[in-house]
């Protein structure tokens, strides 16, 4: 796995920021040209995360060392790319229909894009993913949940193809909590290849606080650390996801969104204009209908805004739609059993 690393990346001097060379309590600080009058951000934040790392730790059950914390998973992606990935050189593999962004931030890092397109029900060929990865091949792209089909992967298809390349794989469980697989986290000790992302911004609501996180070896997370920008998680947001994390209940929360799930899905499948309802491990549902621009326009003009997911490969004329609230479920049923 180092000798993927780009060289660069490997030799880099990391920024040191000012609290990391003195790591000891002190009363004054006149190291970081900070505003000195106190409040509640005027320093700047924990660039290791400390606190956040441990809350996320016992919740995931995952040594500090193997944790690094994104700005958003968005910014993992980035920073793994950056990591692995020579510019005009290397290529990393998407699977589509999956979620944009691994393409947008190859587009942004000129790293070329391979794509092994899903089979028409959603399913991957591994053996073809695999047949696909030639010597630039840097990074393989796995999304399980996947956005926008809501199919999980095999957990044991996986471990083999991981088990079987030679490339760096990310696994992307941005709605793995939605779903009762297990997390691939539990293999981070076993393949040195294999990266794992998830985040705060789906089951545990905190999309506006922007925390991704990246599970993978210690020698990996500490390659990371040196890449990611120093104060990518800002004061508040560390300590409202710590809070967050904390107080809330979580179990409870999970039924009742699968339970809302499970209510919105038998209300769907009622409705004249719904041809099919796909499974889904996360929490949305990528729904078949006649005309989807039609159907998009429609709940538009109702203030419901839905993703239209027509132009994906193997998504003609379909609608991905999310789990909301009971009330705002109930809304959007109403919407389309008026919809002619
Ligand atoms: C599959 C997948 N990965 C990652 C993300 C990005 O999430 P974050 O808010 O952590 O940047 C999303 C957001 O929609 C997603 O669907």
């Amino acid at each position: 796995m180092k000798t993927l690393i780009r060289k660069n990346i490997l030799e880099l001097k990391p920024y040191s920021s000012a609290r990391d060379e003195f790591k000891e309590a002190a009363s004054v600080y006149l190291d970081a040209n900070e505003f000195p009058v106190p409040s509640d951000f005027n320093r700047y934040p924990d660039s290791h995360h400390s606190l956040l790392k441990n809350a996320i730790s016992k919740i995931k059950n995952v040594s500090e060392k193997n944790i690094l914390i994104g700005n958003g998973s968005d910014e993992v992606i980035d920073i793994v790319l950056r990591t692995f990935c020579e510019p005009g050189i290397d290529n990393i593999i998407i699977t589509p229909p999956t979620y944009g962004m691994y393409e947008v931030a190859a587009a942004i890092n000129d790293i070329e894009v391979k794509r092994c397109d899903l089979e028409p029900n959603f399913e991957l060929d591994f053996e073809k993913l695999k047949n696909q990865i030639d010597a630039n091949t840097k990074v393989v792209f796995l999304c399980s949940p996947n956005n926008p089909t809501g199919k999980l992967l095999d957990f044991d298809a996986i471990c083999d193809f991981v088990s079987q390349v030679s490339c760096m794989v990310l696994v992307d469980e941005a709605y793995i909590d939605f779903s009762d697989s297990r997390s691939m986290i539990t293999k981070i000790d076993e393949f040195d290849n294999l990266i794992v992302s998830q985040t705060l911004s789906k089951f545990y609501g905190m999309a506006g606080l922007r925390v991704g996180l990246c599970f993978a070896n210690s020698f990996l997370i500490e390659i990371f650390h040196k890449v990611k920008p120093p104060y990518n998680i800002n004061i508040l947001s560390q300590k409202i996801a710590i809070e967050e994390l904390n107080s809330k209940d979580w179990g409870s929360s999970l039924r009742q969104i699968l339970k809302d799930k499970q209510n919105l899905k038998a209300a769907l499948l009622q409705q004249n204009c719904i041809l099919q309802v796909f499974e889904s491990d996360a929490n949305f549902y990528l729904v078949k209908v006649a005309n989807a621009n039609n159907l998009y326009q429609y709940l538009i003009k109702k203030g419901i805004v839905v993703r239209n997911r027509s132009n994906q490969l193997h998504c003609e004329n379909c609608l991905r739609i999310t789990v909301g609230t009971a009330q705002e479920n109930i809304e959007l049923i109403n919407a389309l059993s008026e919809f002619v």
